[in-house]
C-alpha cells in the first residue's frame, strides 16, 4: 500500500504521522514545492519509527511526481490555509489552481489512484477534481465530514460530561461554517438519543459550536488546525487501505442521491478498497432535508466561482 500526501504542511505531516503510527501502509511519499521541506519532514518522521514502533517507509520529494508513481491512495492537502476571520470559501482563487495541477500530476503517475481532497473550500475542490479528471466518482473523496463529526462528538461529550467513546454522531452537508448539518436527532450516548440527556438549547449550542469548530481553532492558533484534520484523513486512508467497509460522511459527487445532482457534498458513504463503495441514503426528516438543501445551495454558489 503506497500513499502519497501532497503538501507537507501541518495537515499533510500530521496525516503522515498518524498513518505511519497505525502501521498499515508500506510506503508514504510526502511531496511539497518548498525546497527540502518534504524531505525534512519525512526524515524527522522516519526517526520516530523505532520509538513509535512502525515499519512504514517515509520519503519526501520537492515536486518530483515520478516519486509518487503507482500510489494506491493520494491525499491533496496543498494550498493555503485560512487566517483568522477568513471563510474557507475565500481560499478558492489560489487553491483551485493548485488543486487542478496537483490532481493532474498525480493521475499522470498513478492512473489507478484514489484521491482524497482536503484543500479548502473542500467540497468545491472535490467538485473541481471531479470535473477536470476522468476518474470515476468512487475514486474522488472529499474529507470534511469525518473531521466535523469528530468535532461534533467532542462537543457532545463535553456537554454530556461523558467519555468520547460513549458518544456517536455524524455531520453531513458542506464543510463550511454555515453549511455543516450536525445530525443532532441521530446522535447517541451508548445507543440512547442525546436528547434524553440534553435540553434542546444545550443541544443547539453543541450544533453551533461544532459548525464553527475550524474557525474557533483558526482564531486560537492563527492558522487552521492540523491534528484532527490529519487524524480524520488517516481514518479514511485506513478504511480504504484495509478494506474496512467503514461508514464516514464524505464529500462525493451526487447523481440524484438525497435529491441532489452535479454537486460534491458530505453524505454518509461506505469506504473500502474501491474507495466510495456505497452512498448511504439515510432517512432525513423535513428539517434535516431543508438544511442539507440550503447547504447544497451554498456549495453550488461557491462552485459557480470556478473557471471550468
Ligand atoms: C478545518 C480545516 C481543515 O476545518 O478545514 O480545520
Amino acid at each position: 500500500m503506497k500513499v502519497t500526501i501532497v503538501g507537507a504542511g501541518a495537515v499533510g505531516a500530521s496525516c503522515a504521522e498518524y498513518i505511519a503510527i497505525k502501521n498499515f501502509a508500506s510506503e508514504i511519499v510526502l511531496l511539497d514545492i518548498k525546497e527540502g521541506y518534504a524531505e525534512g519532514k519525512a526524515m524527522d518522521l522516519m526517526q520516530t519509527a523505532s520509538l513509535n514502533g512502525f515499519d512504514t517507509t517515509l520519503t519526501g520529494t520537492t515536486g518530483d511526481y515520478s516519486k509518487t508513481a503507482n500510489s494506491d491512495i493520494a491525499v491533496i492537502t496543498s494550498g493555503i490555509p485560512r487566517k483568522p476571520g477568513m471563510t474557507r470559501e475565500e481560499l478558492i482563487g489560489i487553491n483551485a489552481g493548485i488543486v487542478r495541477s496537483v490532481a493532474t500530476s498525480l493521475i499522470e503517475h498513478s492512473p489507478n489512484v484514489i484521491l482524497i481532497v482536503v484543500s479548502n473550500p473542500m467540497d468545491t475542490m472535490t467538485y473541481l477534481t471531479h470535473k477536470i479528471t476522468d476518474l470515476p466518482r468512487h475514486r474522488i473523496i472529499g474529507m470534511g465530514g469525518a473531521l466535523d463529526s469528530a468535532r461534533f462528538k467532542f462537543r457532545l461529550a463535553e456537554a454530556l460530561g461523558a467519555p468520547i467513546s460513549d458518544v456517536d454522531g455524524m455531520v453531513i452537508g458542506g464543510h463550511s461554517d454555515k453549511g455543516m448539518v450536525p445530525l443532532k436527532r441521530h446522535a447517541t450516548r451508548n445507543s440512547v438519543k442525546v436528547s434524553e440527556f440534553l435540553s434542546e438549547d444545550r443541544l443547539q449550542q453543541v450544533v453551533e459550536d461544532t459548525k464553527v469548530g475550524g474557525a474557533t481553532l483558526t482564531k486560537l492558533l492563527g492558522t487552521s488546525a492540523w491534528y484532527a484534520p490529519g487524524a480524520a484523513v488517516s481514518g479514511l486512508v485506513q478504511a480504504i487501505a484495509c478494506d474496512q467497509k467503514k461508514m464516514f460522511p464524505c464529500s462525493t459527487y451526487l447523481e440524484g442521491e438525497f435529491g441532489l445532482s452535479d454537486i460534491c457534498i458530505g453524505v454518509p458513504v461506505i469506504l473500502g478498497r474501491n474507495g466510495i463503495e456505497k452512498i448511504v441514503e439515510i432517512e432525513l426528516d423535513d428539517a434535516e432535508s431543508a438544511k442539507l438543501q440550503e447547504s447544497a445551495e451554498g456549495v453550488t454558489k461557491t462552485n459557480g466561482l470556478l473557471q471550468l
